[in-house]
């Protein structure tokens, strides 16, 4: 059974001025916001469409600690910058990751500390393995997972890569 112990209220990111925090409902104004602000290109490739305006349902499901936990990160006014999520596939002890860091805060190494951050999350709340569907284009996403480890398998769609970490593995690796 998939623990859904908190997080952390607070976590450094390691970016001077920036916090990382669960996402709340508290939230859904900055998290629209931020979305606005985004490229076409950056929400194409997180949600796989362009996305002009984030759904109110997925916002609702970012926000259900039964579902997965999703992080946010706010700069030093408290605008929310970046998210990161990590979404229970089921029983099957899987998770999703998905991120979305605003272009104009991209390359500074908040996706690289936010996944860091996530896996360290899900192997505390017991979770066997992360998985992130990715466009094959997306370079530097591709890069960061398999960085930490992850292993690249291809899908049934041509354009879409699945990269996978495994929690275990990392933990007999580490021990
Ligand atoms: C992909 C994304 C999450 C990465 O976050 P980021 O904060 O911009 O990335 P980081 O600064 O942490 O860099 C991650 C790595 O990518 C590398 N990188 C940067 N640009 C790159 C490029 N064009 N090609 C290959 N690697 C690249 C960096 O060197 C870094 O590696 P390092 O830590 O070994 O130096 C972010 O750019 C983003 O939100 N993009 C749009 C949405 C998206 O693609 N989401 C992922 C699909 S779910």
């Amino acid at each position: 059974m998939i623990s859904t112990a908190a997080a952390p209220a607070v976590i450094r990111p390691g970016a001077s001025g920036l916090t990382t925090r669960p996402l709340g409902p508290g939230d859904q104004a900055e998290v629209v916001a931020m979305h606005e602000r985004c490229s076409m290109a950056s929400r194409r490739l997180r949600y796989f469409s362009a996305k002009p305006k984030l759904p109110q349902r997925l916002f609702d499901v970012f926000c259900d600690r039964s579902r997965g936990l999703s992080l946010a990160v706010d700069d030093e006014s408290g605008r929310v910058i970046a998210l990161g999520h990590m979404m229970y596939d089921g029983a099957s002890g899987a998770a999703e990751l998905a991120f979305l860091v605003e272009d104009a805060w991209q390359n500074r190494g908040i996706g690289r500390r936010l996944t860091e951050l996530l896996v360290e999350l899900g192997r505390a709340e017991g979770l066997a393995e992360l998985r992130a569907s990715v466009f094959s284009e997306n370079a530097r996403m591709r890069k960061l997972l398999t960085a930490l480890g992850g292993r690249t398998r291809r899908t049934e769609d041509p354009a879409v890569l699945e990269i996978v970490l495994d929690l275990r593995g990392a933990e007999a690796a580490a021990a």
